[in-house]
């Protein structure tokens, strides 16, 4: 889908070239992350798959054709692009910045207006509450998805997203990665993806591009990169526990029907019958539903000595966090540590229970993988 041959760059007056002889190849439908240092060459590389910048040297070909010999500006209108400051315009409202493509691709206003209103809402912004607002009235986690929004808007094949995520928590960046990771199974764009976050990096990826000094020192699956890095300066960057690091690589969903389901509770369960479900329980917890299968809360071993009445639900604490199962396991322990429990309640998007991780299982994995 997108092939760099030999690509460089060098600005003029400087001697060291931003980007040297690189060679990629990504193919459809994929995601490579390029990784590397500040001042590696990854933006610069990107810029010129999309010609912000022109190369001095090599070729970029897209689907096959010769991007260099194309029109640069129609070639931009079919590549999203993502920029590393996010870069709204402050004068314009979410709505008129998401339509910069659009506008000037001169769609009809009412199409426009409808798309526009559909990327919203698929990155997680209700357009009725934001849409007329300006960016400085945005948090900075909720301009990311604007920019996301604006780069999805007329549908590109191909997206460059420069560090899309910089500028949040690390709770919010791993809810923005999990959405993101969530379209893209729909979309399926050939994507090439900045970071310098290794382990963001080996949680989206399909392909790793690591760059140093303008080059490229390795370019494989987070898998094979984990296990078989090009040399110390990858192994460097990939850090100690590669073990732990490839809790980035397995979602809640795949262990969710191994490990060992503790059922919930249900709110009207006598609450006899709960204290021996928590004594059996590993983690000395219950969780407990509503008859939806909704999540109301946990009760703990403490909770059972307040004697408040009959039923579970009399008893239960609100829970301090969840999770979704296309989360990874590293997520989950990120939630455990943040909220300091040894476990976490997984839910669908409607809230419903569906199991139970716990640091058990994590090491269980870690164990096996290692
Ligand atoms: N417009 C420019 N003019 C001159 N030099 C530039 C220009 N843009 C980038 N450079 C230089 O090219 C090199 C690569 O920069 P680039 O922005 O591609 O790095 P990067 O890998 O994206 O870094 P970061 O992670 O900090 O964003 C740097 O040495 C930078 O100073
Ligand atoms: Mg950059």
């Amino acid at each position: 889908m997108i092939k760099l041959e030999g690509l460089s760059k060098v600005f003029p007056g400087h001697n060291i070239p931003a980007v040297k002889d690189l060679n990629l190849e990504i193919n459809e439908g994929d995601v490579c992350v390029l990784v590397g240092p500040s001042g590696c060459g990854k933006t610069t590389t990107m810029k010129m798959i999309n010609r912000l910048y022109e190369p001095t040297g090599g070729k970029i070909y897209i689907r096959g054709e010769d991007a260099l010999q194309m029109n640069p500006i129609k070639l931009r209108l079919d590549i999203g692009y993502v920029i590393q400051e996010i870069g709204l315009f402050p004068h314009m409202t979410i709505e008129e910045n998401i339509a910069t493509v659009p506008n000037e691709k001169q769609w009809p206003k009412d199409e426009t207006k409808q798309k526009v209103s559909e990327v919203m809402t698929l990155v997680g912004l209700d357009p009725k509450v934001f849409k007329d607002r300006y960016p400085s009235a945005l948090s900075g986690g909720q301009r990311q998805r604007v920019g996301v929004a604006r780069a999805m808007v007329s549908d590109p094949p191909i997206m460059l997203m420069d560090e899309p995520f910089g500028a949040v928590d690390p709770i919010t960046r791993a809810r923005l990665q999990n959405e993101f990771l969530r379209i893209q199974e729909r979309m399926g764009k050939t994507i090439v993806f900045v970071t310098h976050d290794i382990d963001e990096a080996i949680k989206m990826s399909d392909t790793i591009a690591v760059m140093r000094e303008g080059e490229l020192v390795q370019h494989a699956t987070p898998s094979d990169l984990l296990s078989a890095p090009a040399d110390e300066f990858v192994s460097n960057l990939v850090g100690r526990n590669r073990s732990i690091k490839r809790l980035h690589l397995i979602r809640i969903n795949e262990i969710l029907d191994e490990v060992d389901r503790a059922k919930p509770a249900s709110e009207d369960a006598k609450i006899g019958e709960v204290e021996k479900q928590i004594e059996e329980s590993d983690i000395r917890s219950v969780i407990v539903v509503d008859k939806d299968n909704k999540l109301k809360g946990v009760i703990g071993v403490s909770d059972l000595k307040r004697k408040s009445g009959e039923v579970a639900g009399d008893y239960c604490q609100d829970v301090t966090d969840t999770i979704t199962s296309d989360a990874t396991l590293n997520d989950a322990l990120s939630v455990m540590l943040e909220c300091g429990e040894g476990y976490v309640a997984v839910v669908n998007e409607d809230d419903q229970y569906e199991g139970t991780i716990t640091l058990g299982d994590l090491l269980n994995v870690v164990k096996e993988e290692g």
